[in-house]
């Protein structure tokens, strides 16, 4: 690792910290999750050395519901810490700073949602935004700045890509373990079979990591919209718009060429799915081999028993098993199989294991999975799926190139 991490820092220092703790707002009301859980240690154990730490944090973007104050953020975070988190709805104007200076040591504040301010969210370079008037002031209040928010870190904001420019960076806990992890794909040499499970809703994301990682992984299992996108381009007739969907044509117009091109020079490393599931007339979860279908009449939400079968087989065979993104609708408990059998399937085994991408990490505490059982579970979307896929994640670069 190129970074500074906290185990460069001298205690006893003003710190500001970079968190991600955007999450899902319903009807207002911000949702607790993992994100709060996970950095929640990094501010804990800073507090506990008697920094006094100033977390900075970002939720939703203006103009969307979920772009709210983060005053709901400094309780839930305040229980996962357990310690006070004062709150101050100010960035970086007076009402702020007085709320820094009034700190102890081993005291916490978080600010408000720093998209509030104007300098934060246009992308720019780091230089640039080490020059406006939010990072500027302040800088001024502190001894050291923190990132934490790898899962953010694949955007050039102010509060990710500016202050390592002006004041001493180092990677937070967080962001320390996730860089390892979700780097491992490419960096670390595995001696057996390295899978990939490859789902969700984008194929230009199944796409993108398969191109990037043809040489580094074995095996590919497909499933979600992408997988039966590539069905079709094996020429079953799934795969495509019925009944409401507005999921697959646009797509496959958009991406048709290059899933031949995949599957006629790389078919003997992707396994599609056999069967899939749907919903029938009673409500009830139902089968069909991939072969016997006639006429998509219907959407499948997950793939079939018979392929989760295989699926186990090479994820048991396997040294290393990347997951990104969900098999089928696991949110639905009838068509959860795919997703929770191959979670399952990895978490009986000793393989090295990352899961990430969107919200298939879920599925892992809806079905009483335990986090333990994986190398890593990864709390970034976007940011996860540029790693497997090598694109640079500007807050990280920002961070290497400043550490001494
Ligand atoms: C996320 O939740 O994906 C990250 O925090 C980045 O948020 P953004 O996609 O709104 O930039
Ligand atoms: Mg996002």
């Amino acid at each position: 690792m190129s970074f500074n991490t906290l185990d460069d820092l001298e205690p006893g220092q003003r710190v500001l910290v970079r968190l991600d703790l955007n999450s899902p707002v319903e009807d207002g009301t911000v949702q607790d999750n993992r994100r709060f859980e996970r950095h929640a240690e990094t501010v804990r154990e800073l507090a506990e050395r008697g920094d006094r730490v100033v977390c900075m944090a970002h939720q939703g973007r203006p103009g969307d519901d979920d772009f709210v104050s983060l005053r709901q953020h400094a309780d839930i975070l305040a229980e996962h810490v357990g310690r006070d988190v004062r709150f101050v709805p100010d960035t970086y104007g007076p009402e702020a700073v007085e709320a820094i200076g009034g700190l102890d040591d081993g005291e916490i504040l978080l600010l408000e949602n720093v998209r509030m301010c104007e300098d934060e969210l246009p992308e720019a370079t780091p230089e640039e935004k080490a020059e406006t008037e939010f990072v500027r002031t302040l800088a001024a209040e502190f001894d050291a700045y923190v990132n934490d928010a790898y899962s953010a870190a694949h955007r050039k904001h102010a509060s990710l890509v500016g202050f390592p420019l002006v004041l001493p960076s180092y990677a937070g806990r967080v962001m320390e373990s996730e860089y390892e992890a979700n780097t491992a794909i490419a960096e670390r040499e595995f001696d057996g079979q390295v899978t990939m499970v490859v789902g969700g809703t984008k194929a230009t994301d199944v796409i993108g990591v398969m191109n990037a990682l043809d040489e580094k992984v074995d095996r590919f299992l497909l499933g979600g919209i992408a997988g039966e996108l590539f069905l079709r381009a094996a020429g079953y007739p799934v795969g495509e718009d019925v009944e409401g969907l507005d999921l697959f044509d646009e797509q496959w117009e958009q991406n048709a060429d290059t899933i031949r091109a995949l599957l006629e020079e790389r078919g003997d490393q992707i396994t599609l799915a056999k069967d899939l599931a749907y919903e029938d007339a009673e409500g009830e979860r139902a089968e069909v081999l991939v072969e016997d279908v006639a006429e998509k009449t219907q959407g499948f939400l997950d793939v079939g028993t018979d392929t989760v079968a295989v699926y186990d087989d090479v994820v048991r065979d396997s040294e290393a098993v990347f997951v990104k993104g969900a098999l089928g609708l696991f949110e639905d408990e009838r068509f959860s199989v795919g997703t929770v059998g191959v979670l399952e399937a990895i978490a009986e085994t000793d393989c090295f294991s990352v899961v990430g991408g969107g919200d298939t990490s879920r599925a892992i505490e809806m079905y009483g999975l335990s986090e333990d059982d994986f190398s890593h579970v990864s709390i970034a979307g976007g940011a996860y799926i540029r790693a497997l896929t090598g694109d640079p994640l500007p807050a990280v670069e920002v961070l290497e190139a400043e550490a001494n």
